[in-house]
């Protein structure tokens, strides 16, 4: 077996999780970090079991301190060598910024903007030494207008998207692909996170399952796309966003999301 390994924050559940089968399938070795050492556990021996690769994890809360510098000495130390990078582990807080915990919310800015920003740059070195290699970022159509209600999850997606972007330029003659998925509603553990479960049915009816999400962030990836947004609704309200006026998009996305 090879000692190339893609590495995934957030692949407890969700969308981290559907991105590691993805890879598994097309014979990616996998090193998954979260906070349930359980799920992990169960979803790493179900993948080496199912698919010829090697699935190892980490059980860290990637806002404790010194996590990134942890998970890059525990690659070192198993001499894995990272081709890709799926900066995947976030969440949203919904509610009036002055009405949500200040603390609260600085830990979700932390996993969101901070934490994809520290291992990009602890990984870009070794992800230099095995090109073509890759960086996928897990951002939303958050990122592509104002919402007040998640203002600060709003803006931290696109910090990820403009960050994306610009890299992703950095590194293009270094062969390093970078990309952005940004999808729409998702059904996973994220509304309750969030705290939204008051919307969450009129969510439904938008959310497409983490697999197709996945199966469409990899596909992206893989192509070398800078932006991927699955989904054609997502992406026509994405788009929109950057043609119509921005009191308009602004009046939508507040009766959409109003609490
Ligand atoms: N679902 C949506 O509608 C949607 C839409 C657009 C974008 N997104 C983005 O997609 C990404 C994945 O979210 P999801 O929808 O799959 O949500 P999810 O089901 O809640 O999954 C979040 C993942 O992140 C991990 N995580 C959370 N806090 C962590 C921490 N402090 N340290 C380490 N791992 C942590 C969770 O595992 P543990 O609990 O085991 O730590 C879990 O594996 C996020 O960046 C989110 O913003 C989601």
């Amino acid at each position: 077996m090879n000692n190339k390994y893609a590495l995934i924050t957030g692949a407890s559940g969700g969308i981290g999780k559907a991105i590691a089968y993805e890879l598994a399938k097309r014979g990616r070795n996998l090193l998954l970090v979260a906070r349930k050492e359980n799920e992990l556990s169960t979803i790493a021996k179900d993948i080496s079991t199912k698919y010829s690769v090697d699935a190892e994890f980490i059980a860290i809360d990637l806002t404790s301190e010194n996590a990134v510098q942890k998970i890059y000495d525990w690659t070192l130390q198993n001499n894995w060598q990272i081709n890709m990078l799926v900066n995947n582990a976030g969440y949203g807080l919904w509610g009036n910024f002055e009405d949500l915990p200040f603390a609260d919310q600085q830990n979700m800015l932390q996993l969101n903007v901070e934490i994809p920003v520290a291992l990009a740059y602890k990984f870009i070195p070794h992800l230099r030494q095995q090109t073509p290699s890759y960086i996928l970022n897990i951002a939303s159509t958050a990122a592509y207008q104002a919402i007040p209600t998640l203002s600060l999850y709003a803006a931290s997606k696109a910090f990820v998207l403009v960050f994306t972007r610009s890299l992703r330029l950095e590194l293009k003659k270094k062969n390093i692909i970078v990309s952005c998925c940004s999808p729409g509603p998702v059904a996973t553990g994220f509304i309750e996170r969030a705290g939204m479960q008051a919307i969450a049915k009129a969510a439904e009816k938008f959310e497409m399952q983490p697999e197709e999400v996945a199966k469409i962030a990899i596909d992206g990836l893989l192509k070398g796309k800078a932006e991927i947004i699955p989904g054609f609704t997502n992406k026509f309200s994405a788009k929109s966003a950057s043609i119509l006026p921005k009191r308009f998009i602004e009046y939508i996305s507040s009766s959409l999301y109003k609490k």
